[in-house]
């Protein structure tokens, strides 16, 4: 099994914390978004928390985070600022009815090899590259359940509804 070149590590931890996180030291990894503290607007959850507080907290004590609801609302962006303020590159996978295992984990590619033969090589999935490198993956579904409706506050979505 091979790695690709470009696999980097994230940084060591720093002694300085985002809500519950460790910020990390910065290595110039290229999936490391960009979002300042100016222009993201935290909003106040349950119990007078922000979404950053609480969310920070379920991660450092080693929970996923599940973020529901509908779209544009700033899911993936607070995955994405958290991210850009410690220091921890972001994969982002899209899931639909039609994702394989092996999109997400890798696959063999079959090569000619030097001698006339084939030799195959092995290709991470995004988050299996995620894992290696000590990242970390945002999953958002482009479609929605077909049997169930997990997104209550869109009553409107049904399965044949075109993904968004
Ligand atoms: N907390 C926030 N502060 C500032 N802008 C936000 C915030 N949440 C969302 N946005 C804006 O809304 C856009 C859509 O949010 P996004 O995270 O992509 O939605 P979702 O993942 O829930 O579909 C973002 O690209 C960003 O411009
Ligand atoms: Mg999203």
């Amino acid at each position: 099994m091979s790695t690709e070149d470009s696999t980097q590590t994230v940084g060591a931890a720093t002694t300085e914390t985002f809500g519950n996180l460790a910020v990390l030291e910065p290595t110039g990894h290229p999936m490391v978004p960009e979002i300042t503290q100016e222009t993201y607007h935290r909003r106040s959850v349950a119990g007078g928390r922000t979404d950053v507080e609480i969310v920070t907290r379920a991660l450092a004590l080693g929970m996923n985070v599940v973020l529901k609801g509908p779209p544009g609302v700033g899911k993936s962006y607070l995955a994405k600022y958290l991210c850009a303020q410690t220091n921890r590159p972001l994969y982002r996978i899209t899931l639909s009815e039609t994702t394989y295992k092996e999109d997400l984990l890798g696959h063999l590619h079959l090569l000619s090899s030097d001698d006339g033969g084939t030799r195959t090589e092995w290709i991470d999935g995004p988050l299996t590259r995620a894992v290696r490198e000590g990242a970390s993956c945002c999953s958002t579904r482009s479609t929605p359940p077909t049997r169930t409706r997990s997104l209550r506050s869109t009553p409107s979505w049904s399965s044949d509804r075109p993904a968004r």
